[in-house]
């Protein structure tokens, strides 16, 4: 059945109200759509809410000065106004709709754009509206780096890049180019051979015949560095201890070649069980131990190497989760950054080398965890960006690498 410009503007208004409480965009969108009529696709409908989260911040500035509201069904009429036009193919239907929805509007789209230039004087709250960013996320970024690269990277961080990661388990580089290359316009990483940037493709890319193969694997950059600076190699005895659902550890299993005693702990029996599925369908399940355990607390023989890929706010995922950009959970980064601490700690003691890795944007869970460790803290990458301390450990930030906001330490007991 077909869906109405009413019907897309209420679907979009719950889901904004449901993120608004915590929810990931995917949960919101889910559980909005169960209680919805059928319809023949929802994907304009996902994409429509995925573009309303990303410009969020922006969306209720207008809809304040427009509608004098800013619940959200007024920021999903003002997504409307200012956005239909890039993603609906609809042209007439987007000016009637717009016009209509402009008749009842207390001010112009013009004296809105006015109004947010009369914010620069203010630049943070500027950057947090004009890009769309929870006003934490901008200061803190300003409080580390220069405007100018400030505003690079939120601008930046409004787009998304697909990274697939080459599956050497499964085929070799040549061959799996090949594959996605009939289906897709791919650009090789300049200094990854196995990292490929998803540039254009027939379908989606998880109905890609290679990604359906695993012979490419959908993996952010961020998340690749985070493995590359662990540097595994044949021989080595490795320990993931935040493992689940286990892409970092089946890409630690490939670049050992499979010649690596690994082992894959995570607290969760449920991502447990999904990750022992989904080594085996990487080709890693043969080359990695898989066990439940608390590694705040696992007592084990030594490892040459661990990773901690831990537990955190995922502030940094915004160019995957734009939710997060609203609501960063800024507020659980003292429970996590408790969390970190003692998962770093056992690790340096299960370790000779730690690599901590996390996919948030705060310090509170990167530097400040890193520099508490009491250990010897390693540049941990060549790629990547100074911290906000210099000398702790590096970042990725999506203007320089094209990928998530992560940070990286590679740690070594004093
Ligand atoms: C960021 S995710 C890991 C993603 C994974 N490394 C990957 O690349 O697929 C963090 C994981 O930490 C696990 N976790 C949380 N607390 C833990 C603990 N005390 N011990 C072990 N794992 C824990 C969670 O269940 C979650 O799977």
């Amino acid at each position: 059945m077909k869906w109405t410009p009413g019907e897309l503007i209420s679907f979009t208004a719950k889901v904004l109200y449901e993120i608004s409480k915590g929810l990931t965009l995917d949960y919101a969108f889910q559980k909005v759509k169960r209680g919805w009529r059928e319809l023949d696709s929802f994907k304009v409908f996902y994409d429509v809410v995925f573009d309303a989260v990303r410009h969020y911040y922006f969306l209720q500035f207008a809809a304040s000065k427009m509608f004098g509201s800013s619940g959200a069904k007024a920021v999903a009429k003002a997504w409307f106004i200012f956005r239909a036009d890039s993603l609906l193919y609809n042209k007439d239907m987007v000016n009637s709709v717009r016009k209509r929805l402009l008749k009842r509007a207390l001010t112009k789209p013009d004296h809105v754009m006015a109004a947010l230039e009369e914010l620069r004087e203010d630049r943070a709250r500027y950057f947090s509206v004009k890009y769309s960013y929870h006003p934490n996320i901008v200061s803190t970024l300003l409080s580390h780096f220069p405007p100018d690269e400030v505003e690079k990277l939120l601008e930046a961080g409004n787009h998304t890049w697909i990274w697939l990661r080459i599956n050497t388990l499964k085929a070799d580089v040549d061959k799996a180019l090949r594959q996605l290359e009939a289906e897709a316009e791919v650009e090789p990483h300049p200094k990854i051979p196995f990292a490929v940037l998803l540039k254009s493709a027939k379908r989606p890319v998880q109905y890609l015949e290679a990604v359906r193969r695993f012979v490419a694997v959908p993996q952010d950059l961020a998340s690749i560095y985070a493995v590359l600076s662990l540097r595994p190699e044949p021989g080595d005895r490795i320990i993931d201890l935040a493992a689940a659902p286990g892409m970092k550890t089946s890409l630690i299993a490939q670049l050992a070649e499979g010649r690596a005693k690994i082992v894959a702990v995570d607290l969760s029996a449920k991502r447990v069980a999904r990750m022992r599925h989904l080594l085996k369908n990487l080709g890693a399940g043969d080359f990695v131990e898989v066990v439940r355990g608390d590694s705040r607390v696992l007592k084990t023989r030594k490892f040459d190497k661990a990773l901690l890929d831990a537990p955190c706010t995922s502030s940094g995922a915004f160019t995957k989760e734009p939710a997060v950009k609203i609501y960063p959970r800024v507020e659980e980064a003292p429970r996590y950054s408790a969390l970190q601490k003692a998962l770093l700690k056992n690790a340096l003691a299960l370790a000779e080398e730690v690599v901590y890795a996390v996919c948030s944007i705060l310090p509170q869970e990167g530097e400040e965890v890193a520099a508490s460790a009491g250990a010897e803290v390693e540049k941990p990458h060549p790629d990547l960006a100074p911290s906000y301390t210099p000398g702790v450990g590096g970042r990725t930030f999506p203007h320089i690498h094209r990928s998530e906001a992560f940070f990286i330490a590679r740690l070594r007991k004093r």
